[in-house]
């Protein structure tokens, strides 16, 4: 059995005083919440403000992005060692914007999930196909490049304890959500590369979350599925009990 995992991925959204009143209308709000991982991803400013906000609660803070260089002349860059001495617990690595607008590659996914993953950092790898690749036909051939090559030379241990997120880019921001067909065939996909890429324990520990478009309203039927173990969650994220809502969605005990 996988603890749902749910993130809240805010983008370049939030002061950190936004921040810290976010924390201060969502922590009660999830705080009878024991079964489910819960994690908010601010933007660099504001994770040490948040990491004191949520302290003595479930939720945890990622950071949306990171170097896989331990540290030097790289400006602007942030280190896993920096994100772990701030107590943050996750990162997000490789989302389809950095992969579309900052030009990542499955390699630099690959080196920073290395890099996290050595800091003690849960990596939270995202993969997804574009729509002129799902509508060639290339959505599986995409998927199974990006997992293959983003977690290339990890054991399996270590992928059973990290999180990957699909989210087809199609579906971000878009309103436009995959159906529960559409996501259940890909999840279950991903699953079995990681299988065959690692076995069954690595593909049965790694929580496949899905993001693209998740809102109140479509979380229960997503979550239901099997091979969904938690959501990416974007624009409905901004708003502490839109946020909570989803979380509720995401229990086991409502799926
Ligand atoms: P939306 O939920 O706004 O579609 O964004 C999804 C996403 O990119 C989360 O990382």
């Amino acid at each position: 059995m996988r603890t749902p995992f749910v993130a809240a991925n805010w983008k370049m959204h939030k002061t950190v005083q936004e921040a810290i009143d976010y924390a201060r209308n969502f922590v009660p709000l999830v705080a009878s919440v024991s079964d489910v991982d819960i994690v908010l991803a601010p933007p660099f400013l504001a994770l040490p403000a948040l990491v004191e906000a949520t302290e003595g609660s479930r939720v945890g803070v990622a950071a949306q992005n990171v170097s896989a260089e331990p540290n030097g002349a790289f400006t602007g860059e942030v280190s896993v060692g920096m994100l772990g001495a701030a107590g943050v617990t996750q990162v997000i690595i490789g989302h389809s914007e950095r992969r579309q607008l900052y030009g990542e590659t499955d390699a630099g996914v690959n080196a920073k999930t290395r890099a996290a993953i050595d800091a003690g950092l849960t990596p939270i790898v995202c993969v997804g196909e574009t729509l002129d690749e799902r509508e060639a036909d290339r959505t599986f051939d995409v998927l199974d490049r990006q997992v293959g090559e983003g977690l290339a030379g990890l054991t399996p241990e270590q992928v059973a304890a990290l999180v990957v997120a699909y989210e087809p880019v199609w579906a971000i921001g878009t309103g436009r959500v995959a159906t529960p067909d559409q996501a259940d065939t890909v999840h279950r996909h991903i699953r079995e590369q990681l299988t065959s890429q690692f076995g069954d324990a690595a593909a049965s520990g790694c929580r496949v979350i899905y993001g693209g478009s998740v809102k109140p309203a479509n979380a229960m039927e997503l979550m239901a599925l099997a091979d969904v173990d938690g959501a990416l969650v974007g624009g409905a994220s901004l708003d502490p009990a839109s946020f909570a809502a989803i979380v509720t969605a995401s229990r086991p005990s409502t799926t």
